[in-house]
């Protein structure tokens, strides 16, 4: 398999002062274990002392659609007490509300369990914000028992997320679920 490198390179904007703090992140995985083990690791020196759940949420965003590769669509859902509302993402606009009980999302959420679909066409009351989309992989957010929201994944490929991206997005969800909760 041919190496990939990507890089992503930010500055900590919300320093109060003009401190010259930047990081050039790279991902040179070229397994998927290997790949979500090295954007986790970005995603939590990313939201490291960063209190502001939207803000992360758009970096993390930023950081999967960057460094995953074939998704045409990457961000999170928030959950409002009562159904789910768009929040950070990279790809076309999308749905702006999910009710519990509608879609991958909706399941994912109501479940709290994962929902990897390898044809979204075959999955009953799937929801269509990007007609390309043929895979997508939910991850729900919970920190301390509370469901905070959904990560969504889009892939124009069938099929295209594997059991390792599912617990590679997991891990990633879990270490920086905190940092998502506001
Ligand atoms: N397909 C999702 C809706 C969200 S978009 O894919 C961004 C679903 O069925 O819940």
């Amino acid at each position: 398999m041919i190496a990939r490198r990507r890089t992503i390179a930010f500055a900590a904007a919300h320093q109060p002062k003009a401190i010259a703090l930047s990081y050039a992140l790279s991902f040179t995985a070229t397994d998927p274990a290997a790949l979500w083990a090295e954007a986790a690791d970005a995603a939590a020196a990313l939201v490291a002392g960063e209190p502001d759940a939207i803000a992360n949420m758009a970096n993390v965003a930023a950081l999967i659609w960057q460094a995953v590769p074939d998704l045409n669509w990457a961000g999170f859902y928030r959950f409002d007490g009562t159904e789910l509302v768009l929040g950070p993402f990279q790809g076309k606009a999308a749905c702006i509300r999910i009710p519990l009980d509608k879609g991958v999302c909706g399941a994912a959420a109501r479940l709290r369990a994962t929902q990897r679909v390898e044809d979204v066409h075959a999955f009953p009351g799937h929801i269509a914000c990007d007609a390309a989309s043929r895979s997508e992989l939910v991850v729900p957010i919970v920190a301390e028992g509370r469901l905070i929201g959904v990560l969504d994944l889009d892939s124009p490929s069938p099929a295209r997320f594997t059991a390792d991206d599912q617990a590679g997005a997991e891990a990633l969800i879990v270490r920086i679920a905190a940092a998502l909760a506001g």
